[in-house]
């Protein structure tokens, strides 16, 4: 019996109690985005805005992210970020939080394709948009956890936990999250490049990627906390912005066999 909605706000409040930067949880019925929700909140950093229902969340670059439905994850976890920290820790931070709930909770072996979506071969399980506001970062994790199918323009490049053999109740999956993304906040750059690249399905590959300047193909020779991705072009190294960049099209490396 999944768990109902008007529990939510006590089991995720006894969650953050355990946790040590999340400090504090809202729970919403209905949203158009958590993102916003999570806007009125900038001045306590800590808390985390959980919807019941997303109806119009946002992705990376603009694009949107599916109605949630009641199949779905969507949270936004309002987290103080030092202006000194390079943006990549917390790009990485992110993904590395989300794999491992899904795994822990799943018992799922899952990608992550830079910069920060979680993958079952090249179909998304979940995404993370990071908005900036000052010394605050507004994070928002969205998991696709009950769905049994996607619109045709999304089936093959989305699944969910139903889709790839796990029924969870998606509350389960929300919990782990939150106890793992708190984690991974907390971890230290070193434990964090180890983590990501267990989970890594760019280095080592060949990829295609778009930016602001225009694409180009290049090999990934690694990601790291400080500059983010690095890649080997016919004139050295180059690196790209997780904030602008989009991988287009990716021969899978080595992790992906996980
Ligand atoms: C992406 O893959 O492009 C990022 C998707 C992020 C979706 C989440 S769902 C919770 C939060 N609220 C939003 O409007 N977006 C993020």
């Amino acid at each position: 019996m999944p768990m109902p909605l008007d529990r939510w706000p006590a089991e995720l409040g006894a969650t953050v109690e355990r946790c040590t930067t999340l400090r504090a949880v809202r729970v919403v019925a209905e949203t158009a985005s958590t993102q916003d929700v999570a806007r009125d909140f900038v001045s306590e950093p800590g808390i985390a805005v959980v919807a019941f229902r997303q109806t119009r969340g946002r992705g990376r670059l603009g694009r949107a992210w599916l109605d949630t439905g009641f199949e779905g994850v969507a949270v936004t976890f309002v987290v103080p970020v030092p202006t000194s920290q390079p943006p990549e820790r917390l790009v990485m931070a992110s993904a590395v939080g989300t794999a491992r709930a899904i795994e822990k909770v799943a018992g799922l072996k899952v990608g992550i394709k830079w910069p920060n979506d979680v993958v079952r071969g090249h179909r998304k399980l979940a995404g993370v948009l990071i908005e900036r506001s000052g010394d605050v970062a507004l994070v928002g994790v969205g998991i696709n956890v009950a769905q049994a199918g996607f619109p045709p323009e999304l089936e093959p490049i989305a699944t969910s936990l139903l889709l790839e053999g796990r029924d969870l109740d998606r509350f389960e999956v929300l919990r782990a999250l939150f106890v793992a993304f708190d984690a991974a906040l907390d971890a230290s750059d070193d434990e964090l490049r180890g983590e990501y690249a267990t989970g890594d399905t760019l280095t080592g590959s060949v990829a295609r990627f778009a930016t602001p300047e225009g694409g180009f193909e290049g090999l990934v020779v690694r990601v790291g906390p400080s500059r983010g991705l690095a890649i080997r072009t016919e004139t050295g190294e180059r690196f790209l912005s997780a904030a602008t960049t989009t991988v287009v099209s990716w021969k899978q490396g080595p992790a992906s066999s996980r």
